[in-house]
């Protein structure tokens, strides 16, 4: 597959808003920024195929060309997100129905139905068109299919379809009652024609959660299919050039470890709220980069300012759309591309922050800076292009178990699964700790981590929980916490005790599950058996009640009728260890107990740093690159590279030994051969 020799730089770009001067006049602005890359025509099937069959590429001919004597490469997106107005008229299957049986109208974007047969068959189509034009235009460095796909439509034909896709997953009739447990409340279906779709969910519990969650496989499914609808397409035409499409941001709607089976890489589109910390934003580029087992993946839209979409769209401070970029990179992007490079005249995002504002020239501080980090970004080449990120410590995810876990009637109605991952993820990104996002599967090989952390793990599906216990039995440490291992893919409670099959792993029984409210909380109160820094921690949310069997208690409750009771284990297990962490632990708790673990297990960071600073590595066959970050707004922070001696990418020199890095500044250096 084509393989990048920079890091494409750009991003989306609508020529089709433009006159030919002002079009002249971004090239200009393109080159002198640094610009390397523009993703088109991402919305512009109306104007491409104006009516059924009837094409005009002329323009996009012109205008590619353009761009290419220019020195500038094409990201070529399908515009098949927008469907044109006569599509949705003439065919109104195309137009999706919501869940509150709305047939909607046309005019907005991302609106169609993805079991249209009509959609596909129009969507092939103007693919094909884009294949055979530009397939092998000297321009083209990958394609882009449609844009952030995420619509949930209730039509009719969706209906028959997920009949259709649940006759295949269960075989027979009796074998859904039973999956679906459908006994309960008498739910029984005789015959696939009488499972309905489920509308009913809407902020309904009383709605059996096990259809739900196979509307959402199904929902994926098909959207999966109709990426590859057009993948194949383009692929037909010339195999050697990388096929994404841009996922919206981190959505939990679609199952992503599924969506990007197919795709030769991960696209993605990084939009952090201002409340974000960075070890958040940092935690979604590696589940990103955990979607294709650790391939770089494509950062396909960032904002070089500010949103309009948010209730509040604070814009960028000084500096921080090159931290953003360059975290993105320093966690596994290998490109660095915006929404939007000129901010349109009107419509719904004129706000929307753009390289080339409506002031429309270059003296603005974001073109200033956007120029300054293209030529950086030229500096370093392709110095880490498709390079990958070892790491000891996996943290597993599952997009399945997301979904069932935050569709759950109880035990709190506060479960947030990102959350939760997130806790577990920042004592690792503040010691500067690689770590790999896993999904759990029956066969998954854990034998290169020496860590795996499993936070509310709370659905098992087959062989998972197998897995891990054979992981941990020949030598593996396994944290999991309070709502794992408690349903299987169905999410029927896995009968016995709790929890489920992890229990003999754990060596603990949990009896039953204590739901706070958001003012309660307990503590947890060491038993002397880890050497931490205080006797006792705050805790909330979700206080387990357990009995150890076999494992040891490393801290027990000092409050409520559980007072003494187990929250936090270890059981030694075969060659291994599985931790136990029966509630929600304050960061301070967690942070100390992962650390020691990483201690125990051999696992250290990547050098010593000042707090606010994060640190990461990518290896290739061209060598080893060091991103180091101060994130803090004030105040240069230390980091000890020790008798390391790396050469500084951006400003020459040998680093080594002690080093100060500027507030909001970065550090990318390679290691010296
Ligand atoms: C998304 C879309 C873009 C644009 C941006 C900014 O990521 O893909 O077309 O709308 O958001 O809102
Ligand atoms: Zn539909």
């Amino acid at each position: 597959m084509k393989q990048a020799d920079r890091i494409y730089y750009g991003g989306d770009y609508n020529p089709d808003q433009w006159d030919e001067n002002t079009i002249a006049e971004d090239m200009r602005l393109f080159k002198k920024a640094g610009i390397n890359l523009l993703t088109l025509p991402v919305f512009a099937w109306a104007k491409l195929e104006p009516d059924e069959g009837v094409y005009d590429f002329a323009w996009l001919d012109r205008i590619i060309d353009q761009i290419w004597a220019n020195g500038i490469y094409v990201c070529l997106a399908t515009p098949t997100t927008a469907q044109p107005a006569w599509l949705s008229t003439r065919y109104p299957e195309v137009l999706p129905v919501d869940i509150q049986g709305r047939k909607r109208t046309h005019g907005m974007r991302v609106f169609f139905c993805v079991n249209s047969l009509k959609y596909r068959e129009r969507a092939a189509a103007i693919a094909e068109e884009f294949a055979k034009r530009y397939a092998h235009h000297p321009a083209l460095a990958m394609w882009h299919v449609s844009n952030e796909y995420g619509t949930y439509c209730y039509c009719d034909n969706c209906q028959a379809k997920f009949r259709l896709w649940l006759r295949r997953r269960y075989g027979s009739v009796a074998g859904l009652n039973e999956k679906w447990h459908t006994s309960f409340w008498g739910r029984t279906v005789t015959s696939f024609e009488e499972v309905t779709l489920p509308t009913e969910r809407n902020d309904d519990y009383r709605f059996n959660p096990a259809i739900q969650l196979d509307y959402m496989r199904f929902v994926t499914d098909s959207t999966a299919e109709c990426f590859m609808n057009e993948y194949r397409v383009l692929k037909k035409y010339n195999p050697e050039i990388p096929v994404q499409t841009n996922m919206s941001g981190f959505i939990k709607k679609l199952d992503q470890f599924t969506l990007t089976k197919y795709m030769d890489v991960v696209g993605w589109d990084n939009y952090p709220w201002p409340h974000h910390p960075p070890y958040f934003v940092a935690m979604k580029h590696d589940i990103m980069r955990g979607l294709k087992g650790g391939q770089s993946f494509v950062l396909t839209e960032q904002s070089p300012n500010q949103q309009n979409w948010q209730p509040y769209n604070k814009l960028k401070r000084p500096g921080e759309v090159r931290m953003l970029s360059y975290q993105a990179m320093a966690h596994g992007a290998d490109t660095c591309l915006f929404f939007q490079m000129r901010q349109s005249i009107a419509g719904q995002e004129k706000f929307h922050g753009a390289i080339i504002s409506h002031a429309g020239h270059e003296h603005t501080r974001v073109f200033r800076e956007s120029e300054q980090l293209g030529c950086e970004l030229e500096q370093l080449g392709d110095v880490f292009i498709g390079a990958r990120s070892p790491a000891k410590v996996a943290i597993l995810m599952d997009w399945n178990s997301w979904w069932a876990l935050e569709q759950s009637s109880g035990p709190s109605k506060d479960m947030d699964y990102l959350d939760a991952l997130s806790r577990y993820y920042r004592p690792f990104h503040e010691r500067s700790i690689p770590v790999d996002f896993v999904n759990p599967g029956a066969d998954t090989d854990y034998s290169g981590y020496a860590l795996v952390v499993a936070p509310m793990l709370y659905m098992t599906r087959e062989g998972v929980a197998e897995r891990l216990t054979e992981y941990v039995r020949e030598g593996g440490r396994l944290v999991t916490t309070v709502m794992s291992g408690l349903v299987d893919e169905n999410d029927r409670c896995v009968f016995g005790e709790y929890p489920g099959k992890l229990r003999d792993v754990l060596g603990v029984w949990v009896e039953e599950v204590d739901a706070l409210r958001p003012d309660e909380s307990n503590r947890i109160h060491l038993t002397g058996a880890l050497p931490m820094k205080q006797e006792s921690y705050g805790c909330n949310f979700l206080c387990d009640l357990l009995h150890t069997r076999g494992a040891e208690a490393l801290a027990v409750y000092e409050e409520d009728f559980y007072a003494g009771m187990p929250c936090v284990t270890r059981n030694r297990f075969g060659k291994g260890e599985a931790y136990y962490v029966g509630t929600q632990p304050e960061h301070a708790f967690l942070t100390e107990l992962m650390g020691l673990i990483c201690v125990d297990a051999g696992i250290s960071g990547l050098f010593p740093a000042e707090e606010g600073v994060e640190i990461t590595r990518r290896v290739s066959e061209k060598g080893e690159v060091i991103f180091v970050l101060n994130h803090n707004r004030t105040g240069a922070a230390e980091v000890d590279f020790g008798a390391s001696r790396l050469t500084d990418l951006l400003h020459g020199g040998t680093v080594t030994g002690k080093r100060q890095i500027a507030a909001q500044d970065v550090l990318i250096c390679r290691t010296e051969a």
